[in-house]
């Protein structure tokens, strides 16, 4: 089957990096969205994320002009198109709320579609279950989505090959690289990345050296773009929480235990860039 609808529910910060991606390459784009003002503010980010592109010269204006055409506002999650031959799921990271969504669209969306999840640590055989398990899978996007390049196709128990075969293709269109992963907690991506970050503030806590330092070491020693503690601090230290609960839970193995100190900065709303404090201070 050829995938050439799309539907993406959820147009914040993933979902609307995942449409502008797939309408650049000329796929219709059903962006799916709680109210009528979020889903003009998705296109909004959409259309200055193309500006960007072509301030840069990396596209054309008519490019973006053809991207946008090729999106379409749709409001509330039961008036998904049936014809959506893929729909990708990126609302907040909460399983009741994506499974009631799978549940909702399972029931309108043509039998042969395939169905994927943009989590970043919800088990993809846990979240198929609601819905056609062999014709789910995970579709990991990294942020920001038109500027990173890898995609983890996660594979749940009974995601078909066919399945895969499919989502591999079409990654490789949007000129990603794929990534084959079965599904245990954390995927790759954040079963490596977290432990890192949570060992960075383990330093810290401890008192081996300044959050300045740890990243220092990490940056010039390890040629690491960003330090671990301004990285967590980027993605939001309550993210890195639920990920490294989500790894200690799954795996049972204390050496996935969260900081204290994590815990302790989460308690306190210091949650990085978007509350202006974290391990460092923003203005
Ligand atoms: P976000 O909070 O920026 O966006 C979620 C969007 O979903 C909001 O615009 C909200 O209005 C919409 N939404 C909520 N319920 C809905 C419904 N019933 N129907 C339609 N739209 C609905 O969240 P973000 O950061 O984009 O995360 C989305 C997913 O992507 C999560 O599962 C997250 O774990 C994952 N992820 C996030 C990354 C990041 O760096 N932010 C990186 C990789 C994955």
């Amino acid at each position: 089957m050829e995938i050439k609808k799309i539907s993406v529910i959820g147009g914040g910060t993933m979902g609307n990096g995942i449409a502008h991606v797939f309408a650049l390459k000329n796929f219709k784009v059903n962006l799916v969205e709680i109210s009528s003002e979020l889903a003009d503010k998705s296109l909004l980010n959409i259309s200055k994320n193309l500006d960007r592109q072509v301030k840069k010269e990396s596209i054309s204006e008519k490019d973006k002009q053809e991207a946008l055409s090729n999106i379409n506002k749709i409001i509330g999650v039961d008036k998904t198109p049936p014809d959506s031959d893929l729909v990708i799921e990126a609302i907040y990271e909460n399983k009741e709320a994506k499974l009631n969504i799978f549940n909702i669209i399972n029931d309108i969306v043509k039998k042969d579609s395939i169905f994927a999840s943009n989590t970043s640590s919800i088990s993809i055989t846990e979240l198929s279950s609601a819905s056609r398990p062999e014709r789910f899978i995970g579709m990991h996007f990294m942020n920001p989505v038109p500027v990173m390049q890898l995609v983890e196709i996660i594979r749940g128990f009974s995601t078909s090959d066919d399945t895969y075969k499919a989502i591999r293709e079409l990654s490789i269109k949007l000129d990603k690289v794929p990534v084959e992963v079965f599904d245990y907690p954390g995927f790759i991506s954040n079963r490596i990345l977290m432990p890192m970050i949570n060992e960075a503030i383990f330093a810290l806590m401890e008192g081996v050296a300044s959050a300045t330092d740890i990243d220092t070491v990490m940056k010039l020693g390890m040629n690491h773009p960003m330090g671990p503690l301004t990285l967590a601090d980027f993605i939001g230290l309550d993210v890195c929480l639920a990920i490294m609960e989500v790894l200690y839970n799954g795996f049972n193995d204390s050496k996935y235990r969260p900081c204290p100190l994590l815990k302790k900065m989460v308690a306190a709303k210091k949650l990085g860039r978007k509350t202006g404090e974290g391990f460092f201070k923003y203005s």
